[in-house]
């Protein structure tokens, strides 16, 4: 699969890069060991969302469920997130890329809030890919936040609740600004979105692939894209049947 065969490529991709533990077991490793190959699979796929022309690209990177691991493997993934910005945000930058942080940050420890406000910071006046990083990201939690949003408006005077639209709930959302995700593609063999963009998924097209995420590489995110061409999406319309002969 080559670049220039992808046609019908969508304007945001977004993944939920799963199987680190078992891509480790598999090997006899720990699972510290799946998720520090997972942060290369990351550069990867960036450089090969920026080359292919996708305009965002969202990255589920630790769940509101993730708590319930255990504490250091949670460790881990945090200080995996501080390691992968600390060493590509001058590279991101230098490409174009903007970063933007959806989820409850600001639950999160400060070392950390900083470095993501940092990468947000330095990189948002970048034109090229964008590059949303899921952290602490639940979307449950995401509703819930918007909807205590309205609520205070209402309260305040400011809106009538029969006002409420889709468009007012999307604005409120973490990812108020980003279009919804065209495909979603879940890495591992898993089938199911565990709380990730259940609102903006109405109409994405959903992708399971059978790789472990550290697996997933150039010629598996291609292939993911020439598949998602091959979709039609109708949004609850029509097709207009192909007419014989027709130059449409
Ligand atoms: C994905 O891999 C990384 C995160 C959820 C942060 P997992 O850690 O879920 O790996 P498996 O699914 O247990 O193999
Ligand atoms: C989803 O993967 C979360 C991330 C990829 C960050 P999980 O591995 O946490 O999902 P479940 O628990 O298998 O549903
Ligand atoms: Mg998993």
């Amino acid at each position: 699969m080559t670049i220039a065969e992808l046609s019908n490529v969508p304007k945001h991709v977004a993944i939920i890069m799963d199987g680190n533990g078992r891509w480790a077991n598999e090997r006899g490793q720990p699972r510290s060991f799946g998720h520090k190959q997972g942060v290369e699979a990351v550069r990867t796929v960036v450089r090969a969302a920026g080359e292919v022309g996708v305009k965002y690209l969202t990255l589920f990177a630790f769940s509101s469920e993730n708590w319930r691991r255990p504490e250091a493997e949670i460790q881990d993934l945090f200080g995996l997130l501080k390691f992968f910005i600390r060493r590509d945000l001058a590279e991101l930058h230098a490409s174009n890329v903007c970063i933007k942080v959806i989820g409850d940050r600001y639950r999160l420890a400060s070392d950390i809030l900083n470095l993501l406000l940092e990468a947000e910071e330095t990189t948002r006046n970048n034109g090229g890919l964008v590059l949303v990083i899921a952290f602490n990201y639940g979307a449950r939690d995401e509703l819930a936040r918007a909807v205590q949003a309205i609520a205070r408006d209402v309260e305040a005077g400011r809106l009538e609740p029969g006002a409420v639209t889709p468009e007012m709930i999307s604005q409120r959302l973490d990812t108020a600004g980003i279009p919804d995700p065209d495909v979603i593609i879940r890495t591992s063999g898993e089938e199911r979105l565990s709380n990730f963009l259940l609102w903006q998924s109405a109409y994405s097209e959903l992708m399971f692939v059978p790789e472990y995420w550290p697996d997933f590489g150039r010629e598996q995110f291609f292939e993911a894209i020439a598949r998602y061409g091959n979709r039609v999406r109708r949004f609850g319309a029509v097709t207009p049947p192909a007419v014989a002969g027709s130059q449409a």
